[in-house]
């Protein structure tokens, strides 16, 4: 899409496309996503695009340096970040916000059923748990809120981070699995005895599906059974089926336009996953943009190799102790510690690229200290080739 070669990610390329208009950063626990879609967000409003990021569960200060101080659902300016574009002098704009699981579900809920059966629905235990903490729930509603976010085409730009989860394919798979269980049949099952209830034509049926929900309620207890019935039966009225809605955003990701971004650090288990990640977006048909390897170490004085500076350390220690040189000694140790790291991130890194040679690939530098900001998403943004 950007007509980069194969091989190079180029990150500036990407985000000054206007063609670009979804960057979706995902990867496993801990690689940075949140980070790189907030630097993401910082260096595109700061080259003259009208930006929008979405984060999911950001640590407090970075959220406090966005000036996302409460969890509203609603994205908000962030001061000070926006200036002339490189090309028409247009100056950019960044918005941010934070996803509120629980809230975007009720939203949903409330703009879809008539304000009694919301409420109803709002009130329900088996909706309360369910809307807070079903795995996938998160997933699902990150989805849903990028569809909104697009639908309001507000921005130019959608920069949407994915939930921390152990894996990167439970982003893939969570909303899927979520809508499957919402338009289910064991959901169905659950609320039929309610609906068949009275008809003498389906006493035998009836006997069945009592039996079943005897056991059901067993299993369940008779109260959470009632309000998963209860839960259903207004959901049912309501909207045309979860599994629609996730179809909607699945087609909004694999539209033109759209760019994932696999960010992953440079150590095997990370860049393993990452691998079978790229490779189920392949099959899935979702346009990878290219992949972020993340907190890559360059040490300074890289022209002295980790073995001659091990020799060299090995010498001044045959100086007697307390000699000045015992510190010179310290420093080149860990040089080499950091020239062996480096070498085996560039080396894993060659691994991925080797494996899947028609992924663009960027590294990313890392930073001295947490990036947690305006300044320091601002440095990460710089590294970007
Ligand atoms: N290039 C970097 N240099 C230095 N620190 C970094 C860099 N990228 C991320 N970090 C730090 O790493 C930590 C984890 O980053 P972040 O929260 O963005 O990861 P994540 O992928 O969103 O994690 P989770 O899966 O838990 O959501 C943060 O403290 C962040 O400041
Ligand atoms: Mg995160």
């Amino acid at each position: 899409m950007t007509g980069k070669s194969p091989g190079h990610l180029g990150v500036h390329q990407l985000i000054d496309d206007g063609r670009t208009r979804i960057i979706v950063c995902c990867g496993s626990g801990g690689g940075g996503k949140t980070t790189i879609a907030a630097a993401l967000g910082v260096r595109a409003a700061e080259r003259g695009r009208h930006v929008v990021v979405l984060t999911v569960d950001p640590a407090r200060r970075l959220a406090q340096s966005m000036g996302l101080t409460s969890l509203d659902n609603t994205p908000r300016r962030v001061a000070g970040v926006g200036a002339p574009g490189p090309g028409d002098g247009e100056p950019g704009s960044l918005h941010a916000m934070m996803l509120d699981m629980k809230r975007t579900f009720d939203e949903i809920v409330e703009a879809h059923a008539d304000p009694d059966r919301a409420a109803q629905i709002l009130a329900n235990p088996f909706y309360q748990s369910l809307s807070s903490s079903f795995a996938g729930t998160q997933e699902y509603m990150a989805m849903e809120k990028l569809g909104q976010l697009r639908r309001a085409d507000e921005w130019d730009l959608i920069v949407v981070d994915t939930p921390p989860s152990r894996s990167a394919l439970d982003f893939l798979d969570a909303p899927q699995r979520l809508g499957k269980f919402l338009d289910g049949r064991l959901l169905r099952l659950l609320v039929a005895p309610a609906s068949f209830g009275g008809r003498t034509g389906l006493k035998v049926l009836n006997v069945g599906f009592g039996l079943f929900t005897g056991v059901v309620t067993k299993i369940l207890g008779g109260q959470l059974l009632r309000d998963v019935q209860t839960f259903v039966s207004a959901m049912d009225t309501m909207f045309g089926g979860f599994r629609e809605r996730a179809e909607y955003t699945y087609r909004l990701l694999r539209a033109p336009g759209t760019a994932f971004l696999v960010i992953a650090a440079p150590e095997q288990d990370a860049l393993r996953e990452a691998s079978y990640f790229v490779d189920r977006l392949e099959t899935e048909g979702m346009p990878l943009g290219g992949m972020l390897v993340n907190r890559v170490h360059h040490p300074r004085a890289a022209g002295l190799s980790a073995a001659r500076s091990l020799a060299a350390a090995e010498t001044l220690q045959a100086q007697p102790p307390g000699h000045s040189s015992a510190l010179a000694g310290v420093a080149l140790r860990l040089h080499a510690e950091r020239m062996k790291q480096a070498a085996s991130e560039q080396r894993l890194t060659e691994r991925f690229t080797g494996a899947h040679p028609l992924i663009p690939v960027a590294q990313i530098a890392a930073q001295p200290e947490d990036v947690h900001d305006l300044d320091g998403l601002r440095a990460l943004g710089a590294s970007f080739s």
